[in-house]
């Protein structure tokens, strides 16, 4: 794994071998990077978003390397996850029975926005979550 992590701004970087092993730990960062930038009201919605990504690079692409990155915005939270497979994911419809084709859709509904970038190497999957509106206290 290599971080990076870059002083005063909001973006964290980390690149791996995507295994179920990396994936819990890298779970685990993202949590505590999402407390230290008081996002953690984020914390289920992202970590649950990024498993798929993650587990989509295991089942899905070729090789397993890859690169996450999340940014902290005014508007919201970026994540997005890197691969070296040009094929994009897609929004599955499974039947009742089907055990598989969940993943796209549940990230469908969870992030407030998603899509795909082609890079020299592959593609990124992005995905975007809105800031939950603090309350205000009287
Ligand atoms: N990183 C990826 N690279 C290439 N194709 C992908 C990638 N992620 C998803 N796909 C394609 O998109 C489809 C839908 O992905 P989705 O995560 O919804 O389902 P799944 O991974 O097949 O099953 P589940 O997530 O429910 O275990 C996949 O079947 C695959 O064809
Ligand atoms: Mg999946």
């Amino acid at each position: 794994m290599t971080t990076t992590l870059e002083a005063h701004v909001q973006r964290y970087e980390q690149s791996l071998d995507a295994c179920p092993e990396a994936i819990a730990t890298v779970r685990r960062i993202v949590r505590t990077i999402l407390f230290l930038w008081d996002r953690a009201d984020l914390s289920d919605d992202v970590t649950l978003c990024l498993t798929e990504l993650l587990t989509n690079v295991v089942k899905h692409a070729t090789c397993p390397a890859c690169l996450i990155s999340i940014q902290d915005k005014p508007t919201g939270l970026r994540l997005a996850v890197a691969d070296t497979e040009p094929a994009p994911p897609v929004v599955r419809r499974p039947g009742h029975l089907s055990e598989t084709g969940r993943g796209m859709a549940l990230i469908e509904k969870t992030a407030h926005r998603w899509g795909v970038e082609w890079t020299l190497s592959g593609k990124r999957v992005w995905l975007e979550f809105r800031a939950v509106p603090q309350a205000v206290s009287a």
